[in-house]
C-alpha cells in the first residue's frame, strides 16, 4: 500500500534483508545501504572521488561523458574516464541522444577502461545537452530513452544502470512510469533526482516520489536530491526504502559527510565536526591529489580554486579567507594562506 503523501512511513521489512536480491546493487559495495558521490562535471573528478572513497563513500561515478566525444576519441573527454583502482567500485557516465554512439561509447569503455558499470545520463538539464535530446532532453521521447537503454545493454557485459529526473517539466512529471519504462529497457538499478528538468536546481527535491518509485521497481532504486547532513541520510532511508543513497552538492567541501552518515547507519554517534586544521589538511591532501592526477598546472590551481572556497565555509572569517583563496596561482601560496589562519601570531601580524 503507498503511504499517503508526507506520512512518513518506515522500510518495507521485504527490503531491508540482504536476502532481497532485487534490491541488491549490481555492483559490490561495501555495505547494503551504500553512500554514493554523485556524478558532478567539474567536481567529481578522480582527485575528490579518492578523498570520499577515502572518507566511506562507497561508490562513486564518473561525470557525465559525451558519447559522440568518446566514439571519436577527443582526449580531454577520454581523460575524464581515467581513474585509479583505489576508486573502485566506479561507475563511467555517459549521455548522447542517437543510440549507435551511445553503444559505441560503452563497447569503448568496458574494453579500455573495465569500471564496474556504465551509468547513462537521462538528467542532465544543461541547455546546451538538451537542445541535441542529451541528458534529460531525452525524457520528451521515452521511445528513444528504451532504444538506448537497449542498445547499451547489447554493447557491454557490464551492469548498466540509469540516473534521471522526475520528468521534463510539470505537465509531464510522472516518475513512476519513466522508472517502469527504463526498468522494462533493462536498466540494472534506477536513481531519481527528484525534480522536473524545467526546476533545474530551484525547489526542494521530492522524496516522495522516491518512495513511490521504489514501490513500483523490482530493481534497486537510488535516492538523490537535497542530502546536506549525515542526518538527511537517515531519513531519506526511512522515507524512501530506497537501496541507497546518492550526495551531490552536500559533499562539497565536506567529504565528512559520508563518514558521518556511515556512522549514523550503523547506529553510532556522529564524529565531531572537523576543526579547521583537519579541513585545511584534507584541502591540501585533496589539492595535491588534484596536481599528481590532472598535472601540476596554474590550470590545475584555477580550477581547485573553488574547492579551496568550499572547505573554508562556516569558518571565522570565511570570506576573507575565501576572497584570497580565489586569487591563488600555487597550492603553495594556499598553504601559507592556511597556515597564516592557524598560526595566532601570523593572523596579529
Ligand atoms: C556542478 C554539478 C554538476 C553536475 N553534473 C552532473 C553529471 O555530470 N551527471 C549527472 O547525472 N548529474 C550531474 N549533476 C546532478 C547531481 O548528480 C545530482 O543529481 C544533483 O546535484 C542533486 O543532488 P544533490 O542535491 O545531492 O546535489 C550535477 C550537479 C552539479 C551541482
Amino acid at each position: 500500500m503507498r503511504p499517503a503523501a508526507g506520512v512518513k512511513r518506515s522500510i518495507a521489512p521485504h527490503r531491508t534483508g540482504k536476502y532481497f536480491h532485487g534490491m541488491k546493487l549490481p555492483y559490490p559495495s561495501a555495505h547494503d545501504f551504500p553512500l554514493i558521490l554523485a556524478p558532478m562535471a567539474g567536481v567529481s573528478e578522480a582527485p575528490f572521488r579518492q578523498i570520499c572513497r577515502a572518507m566511506g563513500a562507497d561508490v562513486v561515478l564518473s561525470e557525465f561523458l559525451s558519447s559522440e566525444a568518446i566514439r571519436r576519441r577527443i582526449r580531454n573527454t577520454l581523460e575524464g574516464a581515467e581513474f585509479e583502482s583505489c576508486e573502485r567500485p566506479i561507475g563511467i557516465q555517459i549521455y548522447g541522444a542517437d543510440a549507435n554512439a551511445m553503444a559505441e561509447a560503452a563497447a569503448l569503455i568496458t574494453a579500455h577502461y573495465a569500471p564496474e558499470f556504465i551509468d547513462i545520463n537521462f538528467g542532465c538539464p544543461v541547455k546546451k545537452v538538451v537542445q541535441r535530446n542529451g541528458g534529460s532532453g531525452c525524457l520528451r521521447d521515452m521511445d528513444l530513452v528504451e532504444r538506448i537503454i537497449r542498445a547499451v545493454i547489447g554493447a557491454t557485459h557490464l551492469p548498466v544502470t540509469v540516473k534521471t529526473r522526475s520528468g521534463w517539466n510539470d505537465e509531464s512529471r510522472d516518475p513512476v512510469s519513466i522508472a517502469l519504462r527504463m526498468q522494462d529497457a533493462g536498466a540494472r538499478a534506477f536513481t531519481l533526482h527528484a525534480r522536473t528538468r524545467t526546476q533545474m536546481f530551484s525547489g526542494k527535491a521530492n522524496w516522495d516520489e522516491i518512495a513511490r518509485v521504489v514501490e513500483a521497481l523490482e530493481i534497486p532504486v537510488i535516492g538523490n536530491g537535497d542530502i546536506e547532513t549525515a542526518e538527511d541520510v537517515v531519513r531519506l532511508r526511512a522515507h524512501t526504502g530506497c537501496a541507497g543513497a546518492m550526495i551531490g552538492r552536500g559533499a562539497f567541501g565536506n567529504p565528512w559527510l559520508f563518514r558521518d552518515a556511515q556512522l549514523l547507519l550503523a547506529g553510532g554517534q556522529r564524529a565531531p565536526a572537523p576543526d579547521a586544521a583537519e579541513r585545511f589538511g584534507v584541502a591540501l591532501d585533496h589539492a595535491r591529489l588534484a596536481l599528481r592526477l590532472q598535472g601540476d598546472t596554474r590550470k590545475t590551481v584555477i580550477e581547485f580554486r573553488k574547492h579551496f572556497g568550499w572547505y573554508t565555509r562556516g569558518l571565522h572569517g570565511a570570506s576573507e579567507l575565501r576572497q584570497r583563496l580565489f586569487q591563488v596561482e600555487s597550492m603553495a601560496e594556499a598553504e601559507a594562506i592556511f597556515l597564516g589562519y592557524l598560526d595566532p601570531l601570523a593572523r596579529v601580524a
